[in-house]
């Protein structure tokens, strides 16, 4: 796949963040961009931009927890659009809370975002993949999904998931002419760590981090090469190594250095977050 020129992306969770930065860069490499998340006023924005650029970009308004609306949405695209090239699944959300107060509607909802809507989007392109004799399938992880952390362990173990769903269907769609990536990320600068789930006590994680931008030219890097996994920025790649080399001691750093280093007061009283 040299040329984006003329393939049809969809990527997930593209009304901010990563996604929306993708998107834009997949639109400027010639692609067909299919902007989907929930919040519809601003897909509309996001590709009436693309297209005042000179891109082409569709809006598509879906919850990716919602198995038949996601298939529904896929269907249309692949009829409108007569294709499916490339599949980012990017839509994830976080949960900031340690194991002994963790809410279970919260854990629900990060599997449901995280793991099952990525299943679900994946069923849903498949078939037009497999028609076709070839896709790629893009899957955002994060270097959480390489090596846990404390305080996010429901997010970290929907990563892992989708690691071992990846796995599994690369090997299996291999027949098919697709291919599965796997991008792992470390901190990077977007709307995530403001959300609700994501603040608690007042606190929010801080770490270095990365541009949107940054990562989506290596979604776009890694699509064109069809790379099997991709832990985006030195940074990154030496946290991943540093836990192959000695996990332990990394245990040691992050147990001590955590609270004090890696987590920052927000801007907003404690008391509009979660207890
Ligand atoms: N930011 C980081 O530090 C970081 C680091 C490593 C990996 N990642 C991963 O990168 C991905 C994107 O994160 P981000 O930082 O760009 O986060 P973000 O700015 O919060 O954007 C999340 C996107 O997901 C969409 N989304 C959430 N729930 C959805 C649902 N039920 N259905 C459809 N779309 C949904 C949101 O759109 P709507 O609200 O409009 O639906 C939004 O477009 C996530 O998978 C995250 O785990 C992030």
């Amino acid at each position: 796949m040299a040329s984006m020129s003329g393939n049809v992306v969809v990527v997930t969770g593209a009304s901010t963040g990563i996604g929306q930065a993708t998107a834009e860069a997949f639109a400027r490499e010639g692609a067909t961009v299919v902007l989907a998340a929930r919040s519809e006023g601003r897909l509309v924005r996001i590709a009436a931009d693309i297209e005042q650029a000179g891109g082409r970009a569709v809006p598509m308004a879906v919850d990716v927890t919602d198995r038949s609306a996601v298939f529904e949405k896929m269907k249309e695209v692949a009829e409108s659009q007569g294709r499916i090239d490339v599949l980012v699944n990017n839509a994830g959300i976080g949960l900031l809370s340690p194991v002994e107060n963790m809410d279970p509607e919260e854990l629900k909802r990060v599997f449901e975002v995280n793991f099952f809507g990525l299943i679900w989007c994946t069923q849903a392109v498949l078939p037009c993949m497999i028609r076709q004799k070839g896709g790629r399938i893009v899957n955002v992880s994060s270097v959480a999904g390489k090596r846990a952390l404390p305080h996010i362990s429901a997010y970290c173990a929907s990563k892992f998931a989708l690691q071992a769903f990846s796995d599994s269907l690369r090997m299996e769609a291999a027949e098919h002419g697709i291919t599965v990536s796997v991008i792992c990320p470390p901190r990077v600068d977007t709307t995530f760590h403001d959300t609700p789930l994501m603040r608690q006590k007042g606190q929010r994680m801080n770490a270095p981090s990365l541009s949107a931008d940054t990562v989506a030219t290596a979604i776009v890097r890694a699509t064109r090469k069809g790379s099997r996994e991709v832990v985006v920025s030195f940074y990154g790649k030496f946290f991943v190594f540093f836990h192959w080399l000695s996990p332990r001691l990394l245990d040691w750093i992050m147990k001590r250095l955590w609270t004090r280093l890696a987590m920052k007061k927000t801007d907003r009283p404690a008391s509009e977050d979660r207890p």
